[in-house]
Parts: C-alpha cells; structure tokens; sequence
C-alpha cells in the first residue's frame, strides 16, 4: 500500500479527471497556457484526406480537429532530387551521421554533396487560431510534415498526436512544431521521433504563454549528428518574451539542445525525466530564463551546458526550495541528478516575471520518473 501511493499521488496530478476538459480535449492546461480553449465547443470534425485535414487547420473557423488515423504527408509535395547540400564538420561517421540541406546558407565552407529530400517536411502546415488537433489512441500520427503556428496565432491546443519521419537524414530536413508570434499554446501527450531538424523550435517572436507537457521525445536515430544514435537538434527556444511551462516530459536519447535557450525567454521546466543524453540538455544563454525543479536527470552527460555568456537559472538546493515561495506561493522541489553530470544555479532575481501567470503545481521528484514513463507520449489518455 505505502509503495503504490506516490503512484497514486501521480495520477492525480497529471491525470486530474475532476478537471472539465476545454476545447475537446482530454483535462486541461496547466502552467503559462492554462487559459487555452482551443477550437471550445465546435462541434468536431474528423478530416479523411490531407487535403481536408490543411484545410480544417487553417481555416478561419474556430475547430475541434479529430485525427483519427495516420496522415502520410511524404511524396505529396514531391522530392528535391539532387539538391545542394553539404558534409557537415559533424558528421565524422559517414552513413550513421547526418548530412546537411544547404538552407540558410548554413553549409557554408562544409564539403559540398547532393541530398535528395521530401518536400512536404520542409515547412509545416500552417495553423489558425481557436483549433484544437486532438488525436484519438495511438495512431494518430503525422508523418512526413510538421505543424506551423505563426504571425500571431493564439489559442492552440494539440494532443495526442505523434509526428514522425521528417527527413531524419538531413539536418534542416524540417521541424516538426513551429511557434513563431503566438500565445496561448498547449501541446499535450505528443510524440516527436525521426525529425531532420527541430522537434520543437520557438523562433525569434513572441510565444507568449506556452505550455508543453506529457510528450514524449524520442532522440533514437541511424542519422545522428553526434554519431552515436541520438538526435541532437531537440528543442530550440529563441523567442522573446516567451513563457514556457515544460511539464512532465519524457526526453530520451538526445545529444544536444534538449532544450537550448537563447534570447529573452522564461522556462519553468518541471517534473520532467531526461534519460539517455550524450551531449548536453539545458544550453541557457544570457537574457534567458529557467527555473529548473523537480526533475529527474538520468545518465545525461551534461545536465547544464557552461555558457560564456550565461542565462539565469535556479536550481533549487534541499536547502534553497523555500526560495521560490514569495514568486510561486509555493517552495519548490529539488532535482534528482542520477549517474549524470553535476547540475547548478543560484540566480532568483528572474522569478518576478512568474508573477500574474498561473504556476504549475508539482511532485516530488522521488514519483516523476514513473509518472512520466506511463504518461507521457502518445496513446496514453
Ligand atoms: C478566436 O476566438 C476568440 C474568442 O471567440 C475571438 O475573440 C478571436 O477573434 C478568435 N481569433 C481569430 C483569429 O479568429
Ligand atoms: C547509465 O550509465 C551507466 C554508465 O555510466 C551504466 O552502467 C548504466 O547501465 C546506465 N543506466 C541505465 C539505466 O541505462
Ligand atoms: C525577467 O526578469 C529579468 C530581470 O531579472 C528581465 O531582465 C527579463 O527581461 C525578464 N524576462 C521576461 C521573459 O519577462
């Protein structure tokens, strides 16, 4: 009995079935986007084709989006054959490794090669505001093509959706979740396998209030930019004055930026397990901001990249949790850093900004490594 409590204790928190679902789907927001409703009391439509399902997603109608199958995007925009590209620096393990799309002008001096590529995975589809994409048990899956939020979409959720098969062999191959000028965001208990590029990237705008939770993203690949199976180009978070809530994730199998954070950005990353890392996970650059609590760190190489120019990060001690009482009304927890790089920060000043914005609540970090291995990712509500 005493050894299924903190089991139990897991389920009401992330699973809180006395909470109303909004906008279709399964419980609700919490953290920064706990006020998403997404497409609210639309009646639900269940798209057949691709076509239907780019239409209903960016249409100006508020909707409640069933996905109830797989969508298979590859070859519906056709193939770049023969196309620039480089052998990135990187890549020391020819076949296994990754090549690069010569896009942005990235490759620069990098030896020059051609890459044949799908289209479709290079931009995502573009997606208005007042949606909902709720996927129904595990097979709701998006391949080949990513999801666009940009030029101020607000009010998004997305769940239960796995996306997958991105041009995983080439870097710049495509992103699976774009959030560029957005706010209100929730993407719950989704999946990120076999991506080129960014699993999740946060561009250069505004965000806004972002939660992220339950998902489940899996860095296991034959083309690894580290060269050891793992996907580095995880979660990128470059906006300004985006408030991230990362809750109850399970990142596994990453080599780098898992997430990296850069410009004027606040991360409150809670309750999440990080399993597998080769390289580095948190990557926090100066004008960004995380709060990094109740997490469990498992065989990850480097918990907290050193940066010349450092962000503000706190990382609450057994000793310091009661420091985040006056920004949270709550102490915090510490982590749980296992056969895994040492993990610190001390700076608190930065946590004003939680003020007025509603704060996820949290486990101990005793509880989150089997919370988070039976809740997150796809199939799991
Ligand atoms: C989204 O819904 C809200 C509330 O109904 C409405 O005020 C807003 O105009 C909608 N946004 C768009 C872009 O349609
Ligand atoms: C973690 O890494 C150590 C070696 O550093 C290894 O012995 C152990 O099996 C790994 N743990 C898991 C759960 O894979
Ligand atoms: C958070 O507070 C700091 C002051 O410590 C400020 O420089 C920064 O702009 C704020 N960030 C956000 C995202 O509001």
């Amino acid at each position: 009995m005493v050894k299924l409590l903190p089991f139990f204790a897991a389920t009401v928190f992330f699973q809180p079935a006395f909470v109303l679902a909004v906008g279709g789907a399964t419980g609700s927001p919490q953290g920064f986007a706990s006020g998403t409703t997404g497409g609210g009391d639309a009646a639900a439509v269940t798209p057949t084709t691709t076509a239907e399902l780019i239409g209903y997603l960016g249409d100006s109608s508020p909707r409640v989006i069933i996905i109830d199958r797989e969508f298979d995007f590859t070859n519906t925009e056709g193939l770049c054959n023969d196309c620039a590209g480089c052998i990135p620096a990187s890549d020391t393990c020819g076949s296994e490794g990754q090549l690069s799309i010569n896009a942005n002008g990235w490759c620069g001096s990098d030896p020059a090669t051609t890459v044949s590529y799908d289209k479709a995975a290079i931009e995502g589809i573009y997606v208005h505001s007042n949606k909902s994409i709720i996927g129904k048990g595990s097979n709701a899956i998006f391949r080949g093509k990513g999801l666009r939020l940009v030029n101020n979409v607000q009010n998004v959720i997305i769940q239960n959706i796995h996306f997958t098969d991105l041009n995983p062999e080439f870097i710049w191959g495509g992103d699976a979740l774009t959030l560029d000028g957005t706010d209100n965001i929730w993407v719950d208990h989704c999946k990120f396998s076999l991506i080129g590029r960014q699993m999740i990237v946060l561009g250069f705008g505004p965000s806004g209030r972002v939660t992220i939770s339950n998902c489940e993203f899996d860095g296991q690949t034959s083309w690894s930019a580290s060269c050891d199976g793992r996907h580095y180009w995880a979660i990128l978070g470059y906006g300004n004055n985006d408030f991230v809530t990362f809750v109850g994730n399970y990142i596994h199998h990453t080599s780098g930026r898992s997430p990296r954070l850069d410009y004027n950005s606040l991360w409150h990353a809670v309750n999440n397990y990080w399993y597998s890392n080769s390289g580095h996970v948190f990557d926090v650059s100066s004008g960004s901001n995380a709060l990094i609590e109740g997490n469990v760190f498992e065989n990850v190489t480097t918990t907290l990249l050193p940066d010349s120019t450092p962000g503000q990060v706190f990382v609450p001690r057994k000793s310091t949790t009661g420091e985040c009482a006056k920004y949270l009304n709550r102490n915090c927890y510490s982590n749980s850093v296992i056969s895994s790089g040492s993990l610190s920060g001390s700076v608190t000043s930065f946590m004003v900004n939680f003020t007025g914005h509603d704060i996820a609540p949290a486990i101990p970090p005793s509880t989150v490594k089997a919370s988070v291995l039976a809740y997150a990712g796809v199939g799991k509500i």
